[in-house]
């Protein structure tokens, strides 16, 4: 579903015959070092075309770039204290400024998306509207072309065959194999030392180095997830640089853990009664005959069966990637899975039948392999977030005081899992802090965003009083990625214009203005429609008649493109029936992370 990437627009066959694009564009200012993109193949691209060269010619526009930058902004630039960052940018003739992307992860791919747009592919469609600004992303320090780190993934796993401890032995365990973890990249990375230098603090100055050397006195910004806290933290550090910014699913600076655990064990709670809602309007839904409450009454079965003994996952076992039997951990972890990014609610359906009424609960099954413990995730992310108490006791605490948003007992959320795997975090982290500001920023969310819950976007938006906040109504971690609602639109319009979206109410986005406070009443998971305009597009949410919706949304489509996991398809593999996307944690859509 990948290869749409070879779609190639007339544009390119243009620029493949050799003609009119003067030569300045193609050649980087000093101290920037020009190198050749054919060679620089950002990986989710190598990945989907199977390639590590590019095979064949690119338009000039698309220009590939490096820059030598200290390691440790702290100390000189010496021979042990340099790396190097690398960057793609699209270079039209006559730039209306300069665009930065920050795809998420933390560690995702950008620079794919600066391809896309050059090579026009089905991938473009996100950024339409972007192609006359000098569009520039860089690649993540210690990711592909930027010093990439080398861990050792997916092996010591193999000590630890549970998802979550629930003991202090268990929770030893698992701190030892995810140091272990943690000291392959240490021991295997280079320069030595860059494992304690690839946090959001230097990143940063790695986005500002580059838009000096490239002359220009202000960017433009699209974060999407992590790119949020990267963005925030840019724009608190070089305020005089931010020119329109835009911080999408967002993950705020200096909220307390504890909060963002409690409100995401809220999310899941109201993403079960998505799912609900959804088998409602679904005739094909198993549990369709049964009404409102039908899904939380099959849930709570299954769970209850779980918590009296393991649930037999006849499709897993040794060798097959996932394990047998299926405890209520694992059960509670794989519905997080299903109702994560873009959630996949006929899936889930689907998966609790099996397990209800056919004894077979693989599909909740752990996968080892898919756990971001043993992904470059762990170093990029524990650099930023600082666990002052790392016992289990202190572990345990944040799920026990949860408790009161949990109804039905879902208790995983990943913020959670941070915890856990940057308490094996051996180096400093900042301090958390928040970042007040009265730079006018545009921050989005929508409301039932699982991998960063709306609450933390209003965290955000309540300490920015010059900026405005954009809620797309439905389904879906991330909105810049769905170019046919009309939540793009007005993403894209701020972006090209600086023109904020004006204060509004609908059914399918409500802007709060400047000092405009939210209601702090969650949305009503039943209220908020589904399918297509909810940015829900599995086979099933497609095919839906819109007759069958309670609210009639209307006949718009937010379809995603297939293509569109060309920029998230980076370690993507099969794990018996798992397709795991690896390092994509707080990612652009079609993440399970
Ligand atoms: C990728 O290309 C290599 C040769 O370059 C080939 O051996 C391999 O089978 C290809 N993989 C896929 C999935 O097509
Ligand atoms: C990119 O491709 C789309 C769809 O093929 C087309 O509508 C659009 O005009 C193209 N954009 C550019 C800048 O050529
Ligand atoms: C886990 O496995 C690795 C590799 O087999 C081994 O080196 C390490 O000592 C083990 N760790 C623990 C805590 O058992
Ligand atoms: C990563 O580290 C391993 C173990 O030391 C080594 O064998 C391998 O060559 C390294 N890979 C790279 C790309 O440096
Ligand atoms: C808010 O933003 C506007 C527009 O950029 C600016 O003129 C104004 O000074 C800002 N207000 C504050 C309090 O920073
Ligand atoms: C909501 O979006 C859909 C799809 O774009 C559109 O058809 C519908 O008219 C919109 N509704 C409102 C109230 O704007």
């Amino acid at each position: 579903m990948f290869f749409s990437f070879f779609v190639l627009s007339p544009i390119f066959l243009h620029y493949a015959r050799g003609l009119s694009i003067p030569r300045d564009v193609t050649t980087l200012p000093a101290p920037l070092r020009t190198v050749d993109c054919s060679t620089h193949v950002p990986q989710p691209i190598q990945l989907a075309l199977n390639v590590t060269t590019f095979p064949g010619p690119l338009p000039p526009t698309l220009v590939c770039g490096e820059l030598d930058v200290p390691m440790d902004y702290s100390k000189p630039m010496a021979q042990d204290n340099t790396i190097t960052v690398g960057f793609a940018i699209n270079r039209p003739q006559k730039p209306a400024g300069l665009m930065l992307f920050h795809a998420g992860g933390p560690g995702l791919d950008a620079a794919s998306a600066a391809w896309a747009i050059a090579l026009n592919t089905s991938d473009a469609a996100a950024f339409a509207g972007l192609e006359n600004f000098d569009f520039l992303a860089v690649n993540t320090r210690g990711i592909q072309f930027s010093n990439p780190l080398n861990c050792t993934s997916n092996t010591f796993y193999n000590n630890v065959s549970f998802a979550f401890p629930s003991t202090q032995a268990e929770f030893d365990q698992y701190q030892a194999a995810t140091s272990n973890f943690i000291q392959s990249c240490v021991k295997n990375s280079s320069p030595p030392g860059i494992v304690q230098h690839v946090g959001t603090a230097e990143v940063i100055q790695d986005w500002d180095a580059i838009r000096a050397a490239l002359n220009y006195e202000q960017i433009h910004f699209v974060g999407v997830s992590y790119g949020t806290f990267v963005g925030a933290a840019y724009a608190a550090k070089f305020p005089a640089r931010v020119g329109r910014f835009i911080l999408d699913a967002v993950i705020p600076h200096g909220m307390p853990f504890q909060d963002m655990i409690t409100d995401q064990v809220a999310a899941i709670n109201r993403l079960l009664l998505r799912a609900d809602a959804f088998c409602m309007i679904d005739p094909s839904c198993p549990f369709h005959s049964q009404g409102k409450g039908g899904v939380v009454t099959a849930w709570q079965t299954v769970l209850s069966h779980a918590l009296k003994s393991p649930l037999p996952a006849p499709q897993c076992g040794p060798g097959k990637g996932c394990n047998n039997p299926v405890t209520a951990t694992d059960l509670r972890l794989g519905a997080s899975v299903f109702f994560r990014a873009n959630p996949d609610f006929p899936a889930f359906l689907q998966a609790l039948d099996l397990a209800l009424n056919k004894g077979d609960a693989s599909k909740f099954a752990y996968v080892p392999a898919a756990d971001i413990r043993e992904s470059v995730v762990v170093p990029l992310l524990c650099s930023d977030l600082k666990i002052t108490d790392k016992s289990f006791d202190a572990f345990q605490a944040f799920s026990t005081n949860s408790q009161k948003s949990d109804p039905a007992k879902m208790v995983y959320a990943q913020i959670w899992q941070f915890v856990l795997m940057c308490d094996a975090w051996p180096f400093e982290a900042p301090e958390p802090a928040k970042l007040p500001t009265n730079l006018p920023l545009l921050w989005t969310t929508s409301d039932f965003d699982l991998n960063l819950p709306t609450e933390l976007a209003t965290f955000a938006f309540e300490q920015a009083p010059n900026s405005t906040l954009l809620i797309r109504h439905g389904d879906d971690h991330v909105s810049f990625d769905l170019p046919n609602l009309p939540s793009h639109k007005l993403q894209i319009d701020f972006l090209r214009t600086g023109a904020f979206p004006p204060a509004q109410d609908n059914a399918n986005v409500t802007v709060i203005p400047p000092g405009g406070k939210r209601s702090s009443v969650a949305p009503d998971p039943y209220a908020v429609p589904l399918g297509l305009v909810a940015g829900d597009f599995s086979a099933v949410e497609n095919n839906l008649p819109q007759s069958a919706s309670i609210h009639k949304p209307g006949s718009g489509s937010g379809q995603k493109s297939d293509s569109q996991s060309l920029l998230n398809g980076q370690n993507l593999k099969e794990v018996g029936r798992y397709v795991v996307l690896l390092q994509c944690l707080l990612c652009f859509s079609l993440s399970i992370l």
